[in-house]
């Protein structure tokens, strides 16, 4: 079972220094523009996961083409009309939410049928979200339940611009109405709640005109179709999201030290940190900079003697949203009952992930009262585990996997947890890191 991860043994003290994989969706925004632009574009230290790899083989079949070089991952734009759509054409968006929904709205002006499929947890996931929004355009878009995928798509010669108001706080769905309406002659209105703003940052980057005004919850977004954009190098930096084990992993353990170099800490992606702090860890930033507009920074993390529970703010939601699953552990060994509400997005995730966060920390011993938009956690500080705990068939999360490796490693008891390659679809690094700080094999 070389695709099973056994842990038998909490990891020890260490005091290290690290740099996790780029950002996820840095590394597919990245791509999606540069397909866009006219001309060369680079990207150093693009995250090569699956779900990157996957947003490069579909450009690839709409006619780009996508080189690696040494140190650099290379896209020949063709401009906003530029894709080969060719009849019969079946994308595959494999296990990314983000590629499948992102693209989706690139493809709005094809004049042919083109399919999107999925994998099985993909086609799980709901779909109208974008295809609501891009149907308004005048896209034709089909599929069984209207809900998921596999799609088909055909653009229509008189598309138009739409208004929109994404009251999800997706960033994917804001971003799938923000490229189309980079296809489309006239203005989009978008009133979007708040969420990630990569995408703002980077029309702003790429000198795109947008006029964007906000107030306290929403933002309110203007774009002119059919602009020109220039190709762009771009050297992504780390992922907060892959940080956030690392924050836990240190935070649990005792005596411990960790400096995670070259973080993405966009304000709209750090809850994490500050729901962590919040709950007594030490977290701190150093070496603070802009980058094309994203703020980066080097996340400093010693371990916690006592981390206390956490009634935990929903408007900070939005901004940890891919990592409650790691911060439940921390609440899972923290003093007092923390209580997480208004979340029933993490259901809508690679996996029904508010319902595996409950399961995981009940095999581990830990109580939880577990609603469709909320939980409880009743911490156990002094929790350690000595039975046996299997993880499997959790539909190949990677985020499931991760948190179960860091809680194995931090709570002891014997481990096995299933489908070790699921890390490949954002972090496939994660391991090697692991065994450098943990000076064993894992
Ligand atoms: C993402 C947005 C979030 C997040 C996902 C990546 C993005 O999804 O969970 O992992 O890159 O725009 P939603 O926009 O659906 O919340």
């Amino acid at each position: 079972m070389t695709n099973c991860l056994r842990i038998n043994e909490k990891i020890k003290s260490f005091k290290d220094q690290i740099t996790v994989d780029g950002d996820k969706s840095l590394s597919i925004r990245w791509a999606l523009m540069a397909s866009q632009a006219f001309g060369k574009s680079k990207a150093y230290k693009l995250l090569k996961s699956e779900d990157v790899l996957s947003t490069l083989e579909c450009l690839r079949k709409l006619g780009l083409i996508v080189k690696f070089k040494n140190d650099y991952c290379e896209i020949t734009g063709k401009g906003p009309d530029g894709f080969m759509f060719t009849r019969g054409l079946t994308l595959n968006a494999g296990n990314s939410g983000t590629l499948g929904r992102l693209i989706l709205g690139l493809l709005i002006h094809s004049k042919v049928k083109i399919r999107l499929i999925g994998d099985k947890s993909l086609s799980k996931r709901d779909f109208s979200r974008v295809t609501i929004p891009l149907q308004k355009f005048g896209a034709k878009i089909v599929s069984k339940s209207n809900k998921r995928l596999p799609i088909t798509i055909i653009g229509s010669n008189k598309i138009k611009p739409i208004n929109y108001f994404e009251n999800r706080g997706s960033a994917q769905c804001k971003t799938s109405v923000m490229l189309a309406a980079l296809n489309t002659t006239g203005k989009t209105y978008i009133k979007a709640k708040k969420s990630r703003n990569h995408t703002e940052l980077l029309f702003k980057y790429l000198k795109i005109k947008m006029k964007l005004t906000k107030n306290k919850s929403f933002d309110f977004i203007e774009i002119k179709g059919k602009q020109k954009i220039k190709p762009f190098n771009y050297e992504i930096p780390g992922d907060i999201s892959s940080s956030a084990f690392f924050m836990v992993l240190t935070t649990l353990t005792r005596r411990s030290e960790l400096l995670i170099k070259n973080v993405n800490i966009n304000p709209s992606r750090i809850g994490v940190i500050k729901i962590l702090k919040k709950m007594k860890a030490k977290i701190s930033l150093k070496n603070k900079r802009v980058y094309r507009g994203e703020k980066v920074a080097d996340i400093l993390i010693s371990s916690s003697k006592k981390l206390k529970a956490i009634n935990c703010p929903p408007d900070l939601n939005s901004s940890a949203i891919d990592e409650f699953l790691i911060i439940f552990l921390a609440a899972a060994k923290a003093e007092g009952v923390s209580y997480f509400r208004d979340i029933s997005e993490l259901n809508q995730k690679e996996s029904p992930r508010l319902k595996w966060g409950s399961k995981i920390l009940n095999k581990m011993g830990v109580k939880t009262e577990l609603t469709k938009d909320s939980i409880k956690i009743y911490g156990k500080p002094d929790l350690i585990i000595t039975k046996k705990i299997i993880i499997k068939n959790y539909l190949k999360d990677h985020r499931v996997f991760m948190m179960s490796t860091i809680a194995a490693l931090t709570c002891g008891g014997q481990w096995e947890i299933h489908n070790k390659d699921s890390i490949n679809t954002s972090f496939p690094s994660f391991l090697n890191i692991l065994r450098k700080i943990n000076r064993k094999s894992l």
